[in-house]
C-alpha cells in the first residue's frame, strides 16, 4: 500500500529571545502572571520586533511611541527584514538537508502562515521562488493554528492518489509585527510568537512507516473568538487610514472563549482518532499538541487520561507559533531521542476560524 513518509524535519526561529520580564517592562503585565496562566516564559521574536521593544521598554509614553511605531514604522522604516517567508525558508532548507532531497525534486510545497509576506502572492509562491523554482505547484493554507495538520492531510491525499511523490509542508509564523506591546494588547501580545517547522514528505510502498489518518475540522460560527480583519472585503476600501485609525486593524481575541472551545475540541479529535484507528490512548507514543497554552494541554491530558510525560511541550521556550508549533515540537522531539522507529505518534492543532485536526502517524 503507498503511504506518505516523513524523510526530513527541519525548524527555524529567530535569535532575538524576549522573556516575560523585558514585556513587563514595555505593559502591564509580569512574569508570574504569565507563566500562572499559560506557562510561557520566553519567545523568540523577528529582528524589527525586538529592537521596536527594547525601545518601547525605555519610553517614558509607551502609547505614544507604540502610536508612533503604528504610524510610522520604527524610525521611520516600513519594510521588514525578517519576512514569514524568510523563516520558512530556513526551516524547509532544515528539512531537505536532513531529507538528503534538494528544492527541484520536490513535486508540490504547501505553506500555512497565518499572516503572509503579502496580501497576495500567497506565502507558498514566495517561498518557492525564494528557492528558484519555476515550475513547482505552490499552495497556501490560512487555517491558522491548523494550518499544519491540514497541510499534512492535503498532502498524503496528493501521495497516496499518485498524483505527486515528494510534498514539501511548512507551517511559519511571523505573528509578533501584529500586535500592540502596550496594556492595551497585553493579552494577544504576551502569547505569540514567530517560528517555522517544515517536513518532507515522500512516497512509500509497504511497511508501515507514515502517515495514517487526519481528522479536520471548522466552525466559521465563531468569527470573533481570534480574528484580524487588517486586509479584507469586510470593509470598503479593504484597508484605510480609518481603519486603522478605528483599532480594527489589531487582532481580536476572546481569550475564555478560545480556551473552552479549544478543550473541548482537542479533545473530540483525539477521541475521533482513536476511534477511527481502533486503538486507545495506551497504544499512543507520543501526542503533539499546538503550543497554545500549557493549561488547554493539561486540561486535555486530564480529560483524556493521558499522562503528561506522554505529550511533548515547549511553550515554555517559543510561545504560541501557530502554524509552526506542531512541526517545531515533531523536530525536537525527533532530535531529543523521544520518537523512536514505529512509534505512534498523535498530533492535534486548534486555532483561528474555528479550525482544527489530528494526525495520526507511526515513525
Ligand atoms: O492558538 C489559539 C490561540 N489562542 C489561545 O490559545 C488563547 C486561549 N486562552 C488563553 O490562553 C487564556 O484565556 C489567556 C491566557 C489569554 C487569559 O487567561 P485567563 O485565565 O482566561 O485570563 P482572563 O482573560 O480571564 O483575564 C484575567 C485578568 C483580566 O483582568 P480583570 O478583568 O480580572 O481585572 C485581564 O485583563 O487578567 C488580565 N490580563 C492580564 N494581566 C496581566 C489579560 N492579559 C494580561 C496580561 N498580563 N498579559
Amino acid at each position: 500500500m503507498r503511504r506518505a513518509k516523513i524523510i526530513g524535519t527541519g525548524m527555524a526561529v529567530p535569535p532575538a529571545v524576549v522573556d516575560n520580564h523585558l514585556l513587563s517592562r514595555c505593559m502591564n503585565t509580569s512574569d508570574e502572571w504569565i507563566v500562572q496562566r499559560t506557562g510561557i516564559k520566553e519567545r523568540r521574536v523577528s529582528p524589527d520586533t525586538y529592537r521596536m521593544l527594547l525601545r518601547l521598554a525605555e519610553a517614558p509614553d509607551k502609547v505614544a511611541f507604540m502610536k508612533q511605531v503604528f504610524d510610522q514604522g520604527l524610525d521611520g522604516v516600513i519594510d521588514s527584514t525578517l519576512t514569514v517567508s524568510d523563516l520558512a525558508l530556513e526551516a524547509s532548507q532544515m528539512a531537505l538537508e536532513r531529507a538528503g532531497v534538494t528544492a527541484r525534486e520536490l513535486d508540490c510545497i504547501i505553506e500555512s502562515s497565518t499572516v503572509p509576506d503579502f496580501a497576495y502572492p500567497h506565502t507558498g509562491c514566495v517561498l518557492q521562488g525564494k528557492f528558484g523554482l519555476t515550475s513547482t505547484p505552490a499552495f497556501n493554507l490560512q487555517q491558522g493554528c491548523a494550518g499544519f495538520i491540514y497541510g499534512l492531510a492535503m498532502a498524503d491525499q496528493f501521495i497516496r492518489t499518485g498524483l505527486y511523490g515528494r510534498i514539501l509542508v511548512v507551517g511559519a509564523e511571523l505573528l509578533s509585527s501584529m500586535f500592540d506591546y502596550t496594556d492595551r494588547g497585553r493579552d494577544m501580545a504576551v502569547l505569540f510568537a514567530d517560528g517555522a517547522g517544515a517536513v518532507v514528505l515522500q512516497a512509500v510502498e509497504g511497511g508501515e512507516s507514515g502517515l495514517i489518518s487526519h481528522h479536520l475540522h471548522s466552525d466559521g460560527t465563531v468569527l470573533d473568538g481570534l480574528a484580524g480583519e487588517i486586509y479584507g472585503s469586510s470593509t470598503y476600501p479593504a484597508i484605510s487610514k480609518k481603519k486603522i485609525d478605528e483599532d480594527r486593524g489589531r487582532p481580536r481575541m476572546n481569550g475564555r472563549q478560545v480556551f473552552v472551545h479549544a478543550v473541548r475540541r482537542f479533545r473530540e479529535v483525539v477521541g475521533e482518532c482513536l476511534e477511527a484507528n481502533r486503538m486507545d490512548v495506551a497504544d499512543i507514543d507520543l501526542f503533539i499538541f499546538h503550543q497554545a497554552n500549557i493549561r488547554i494541554i493539561e486540561a486535555v491530558a486530564e480529560a483524556l487520561k493521558i499522562p503528561f510525560e506522554k505529550t511533548y511541550n515547549n511553550v515554555e521556550r517559543y510561545g504560541n507559533t501557530a502554524a509552526a508549533s506542531v512541526p517545531i515540537c515533531l523536530h525536537e522531539a525527533l532530535m531529543g531521542g523521544r520518537i523512536k522507529e514505529g512509534d505512534l505518534v498523535l498530533m492535534a492543532a486548534f486555532g483561528t476560524g474555528f479550525a482544527w485536526g489530528a494526525s495520526l502517524l507511526r515513525w
